[in-house]
């Protein structure tokens, strides 16, 4: 569909059809919009600890062995890491749910040794070619879509002529659930990455093209790339259980993400981790989102902040893009600033495409490793109140990468600020977005700060500026190399008093990787407050605890 922004104020909507069902939110207030919109389309998922931890991936990590020096060097050099990726280059001749014999022969093991460091590994799927045990069975139990004579549609992704599962057939969940299962009993992953999901494909609609009908070509068609329907993806007449895929192109990565997530859930019985880069409404309730192969460039530095806070905006808390920019060689400089950002996206990951020169931390010379070492090291102690944020998106639908005009509405200086953005209402971040801004006087930007006030701030390249919000308190935790470490550690608060000395904040947690841990009430909530007592300066922390006691505990 097309929709027109109209000067008057107004909207104008062109669809090429179908159902269109129009909601419309009051609010009043922004967050309140939110709110509402998310108890339609379903509220965010939990995601599990450790994956608010930092992400390492490339494509080019091309056997078990450069996979582990990669994690050992993380590991040598002293940057925080929770879990290493693999991409397609594992599978044996890129066939999802294979692994090479020959260069990731020990992948099992490779993922075992993993598990004893306290890390976690990752991995993608893709759709499955012909002529291999997945797709023999998934022939048999007749998972795949169909084009408009009823045979099954070949189009062409990575591993050459390529099969798409129709998830809205629930046989395909349970073969994709089979799938995983036997998959799983080899490798034990922690998450799945799903890729190419639009779904996209190298032909336009199938190997043999698609008929000439009104599906493809309906009478109005809105600008696409490509210029047609099935350019870049599947023919719109190709037949799923549930309808025509022209019905439900925009859905398909939707439906992936549903059926990964519950398969997930079922194997590993723990909660689920999925990255998806096809999104629609909803998907946040099982899966976190990427935002796509970006460039290695400052533009697309900058153009990351408005996603990842569009995502917030629709129920997809766990969103980031690819640190260091993914399509082209990233300079030291940008990768230093754009992990520096990235710290603050709600999900973490550095990736990089197969030509492109290394960017794993280590990679760079001494001052800029230390300027990524700190900002992960900052992320890391921030952890317990990045994942307070995302228990009140699970449970209150609120946002975690935040808008300035969420949390200021009435302030018109807000409406537009999109070079800084808030976790939660209280965490001030403000990002370098431009090159040399710290020559030569190494001072950058004119932070708004909301309150009508613009300051410069100095931002040599080992710092990224961020502000605690007067009257809040952050809770945090010493940082260490992975998260299961760190939540061993000490925990602390940052108070920042009010003008009349007083603060709140609060802490949600439980064991980080439990199904329903909130609704089985699970865990452990601790409010805290500052303030004057007497003469003294006091913080107390009101524990509420399953709902039915609640204690002190205080400390000065
Ligand atoms: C797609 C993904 C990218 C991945 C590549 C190879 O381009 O967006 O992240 O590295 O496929 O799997």
């Amino acid at each position: 569909m097309r929709v027109i922004l109209q000067p008057t104020p107004a909207l104008t909507w062109v669809a090429i059809g179908g159902v269109l069902d129009l909601y419309v939110f009051l609010g009043p207030d922004p967050q309140s919009v939110i709110r509402q919109y998310l108890q339609v389309i379903g509220y965010p998922m939990m995601p599990p600890y450790w994956s608010l931890g930092f992400h390492l991936c490339r494509w080019g990590y091309t056997t078990t062995i450069t996979t582990r020096h990669v994690a050992q060097r993380m590991h040598n050099a002293k940057f925080p890491m929770d879990v290493q990726w693999n991409d397609l280059d594992y599978a044996d001749k890129r066939r999802v749910f294979t692994f090479d014999p020959w260069r990731f022969g020990d992948l099992p093991e490779m993922v075992e040794e993993f598990h004893k460091r306290g890390m976690k590994y990752i991995l993608i799927l893709h759709h499955p070619p012909g002529t291999y045990s997945p797709f023999d069975d998934g022939l048999k139990r007749d998972v795949f879509i169909k084009n408009a004579t009823g045979r099954i549609l070949i189009g062409k992704v990575w591993p050459g002529p390529t099969a798409f599962p129709d998830f809205t057939n629930p046989e395909t969940r349970c073969w994709w659930e089979d799938c995983i299962r036997d998959f799983y009993s080899k490798v034990p992953v922690d998450g799945l990455w799903i890729d190419m999901n639009e779904p996209a494909s190298f032909v336009q609609g199938s190997v043999e093209g698609c008929p000439d009908s009104d599906l493809e070509n309906p009478p109005y068609t809105p600008r696409v790339v490509g210029g047609q329907l099935n350019s870049g993806t599947i023919c719109m007449s190709a037949q799923q259980k549930l309808s025509t895929h022209y019905n439900l192109h925009n859905i398909y990565g939707l439906t992936e993400a549903y059926a990964t997530h519950s398969a997930l859930m079922k194997v590993r019985g723990k909660r689920p981790f999925v990255l998806s880069r096809s999104s629609f409404p909803g998907i946040g309730h099982f899966s976190g989102v990427w935002t796509g192969d970006v460039r290695s460039d400052w533009e697309q530095l900058r153009y990351s902040i408005p996603a990842v806070l569009q995502f917030s905006l629709f129920g997809v808390p766990l969103v980031g893009a690819d640190i260091c920019g993914f399509g082209g060689n990233t300079t030291e400089e940008l990768c230093v600033r754009w992990m520096q950002l990235g710290a603050f996206y709600p999900f973490m990951r550095n990736h990089n495409d197969k030509p492109n020169a290394p960017q794993e931390p280590y990679v760079f010379g001494q001052k800029a490793q230390a300027a990524m070492r700190s900002a992960l090291n900052l992320r890391y102690s921030l952890l317990p109140f990045l994942y307070t944020l995302f228990h009140h998106a699970h449970t209150s639908a609120d946002t975690v990468a935040r808008p300035l005009f969420m949390e200021f509405p009435t302030d018109p200086n807000c409406q537009t600020i999109d070079r800084q953005f808030l976790w939660g209402s209280s965490l001030l971040i403000s990002p370098v977005l431009e090159q040399g801004a710290c020559s030569p006087v190494c001072l950058w930007g004119l932070f708004h700060l909301c309150f009508g006030q613009y300051l410069l701030l100095p931002a040599p390249l080992d710092t990224i500026n961020i502000h605690v919000r007067d009257g809040h308190i952050i809770p945090q935790q010493e940082p260490a190399l992975t998260t299961a470490a760190s939540r061993r550690n000490p925990f602390f608060l940052t108070v920042a008093l009010s003008e009349g000395g007083w603060a709140w904040g609060d802490l949600f947690w439980d064991d980080g990787d439990s199904l329903e841990t909130f609704e089985m009430r699970n865990y452990c909530y601790v409010i805290f407050i500052a303030g004057q007592v007497g003469k003294r300066r006091a913080i107390f922390a009101l524990e509420l605890m399953r709902q039915s006691f609640a204690f002190y505990c205080t400390s000065t």
